[in-house]
C-alpha cells in the first residue's frame, strides 16, 4: 500500500507528537489521494453508463459520489489540522492513488458496477487497515474519521454487489 512522505510540517500547539501526527498526515494523504480518485470514478460511470439500467444506475453513482465529498474534506481538514499539508492537486492524487486506474473504454452498466465494487472493496480494506494504525500512533480522532468513511465505503460495496449477486 502506497504511502506518502509527509515532508514539511507546520508548528502546532496540538499536543499529539510530532512524529504522529507526521505518519498520520501521510497516512491520511494516501487514502485522500484514493477516495478523490474513487469519487472521480464514479463521476465518471455516472456520465458514461449504457444499457437497460440506465437511469438507475446514473441516479446511483451521482448520489455515491456526493457522499464523499463531507470525507474528503474532514480527511484534508485532519490532515491541516496536525500541521500537515492536504495534498488536493490533480498531480498529487493522480501521483497518490493506490487504485487501480479506472477503464475509459467499459460502458455497460454491470461491468462498470464491477469495476466500482472492486475499488470500493480495496479502499475499504486499506481504509481499515488505517483506522488500526491511526489508533496505534495515537490520533483517536482520525481513526474516527476513517471508521466514518469505512462504514460508507462498506455500504456502497453492499449498493454495488447487490447488482451482481443473484437472489
Ligand atoms: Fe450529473
Amino acid at each position: 500500500m502506497r504511502r506518502a512522505k509527509e515532508r514539511h510540517m507546520h508548528k502546532t500547539r496540538n499536543d499529539i507528537a510530532a512524529n504522529a501526527r507526521k505518519g498520520v498526515a501521510a497516512l491520511l494523504n494516501s487514502r485522500l489521494a484514493d477516495v478523490v480518485d474513487f469519487q472521480l470514478a464514479l463521476k465518471h460511470a455516472h456520465w458514461n453508463v449504457k444499457g437497460p439500467q440506465f437511469i438507475a444506475l446514473h441516479e446511483m453513482f451521482d448520489t455515491m459520489q456526493a457522499a464523499y465529498s463531507p470525507h474528503i474534506d474532514e480527511m484534508a481538514e485532519r490532515i491541516t489540522a496536525l500541521g500537515g499539508t492536504a495534498m488536493g492537486s490533480v498531480q498529487a492524487v493522480e501521483k497518490g492513488t493506490s487504485l487501480a486506474p479506472f477503464p475509459a473504454d467499459v460502458f455497460d452498466g454491470m461491468k462498470l458496477v464491477g469495476e466500482l465494487a472492486d475499488r470500493a472493496a480495496a479502499l475499504g480494506k486499506s481504509v481499515r487497515k488505517g483506522i488500526d494504525e491511526t489508533d496505534e500512533m495515537g490520533d483517536a480522532d482520525a481513526a474516527d474519521i476513517l471508521t466514518a468513511l469505512s462504514r460508507q465505503l462498506d455500504k456502497d460495496l453492499w449498493f454495488l454487489e447487490a447488482h451482481l449477486q443473484k437472489g
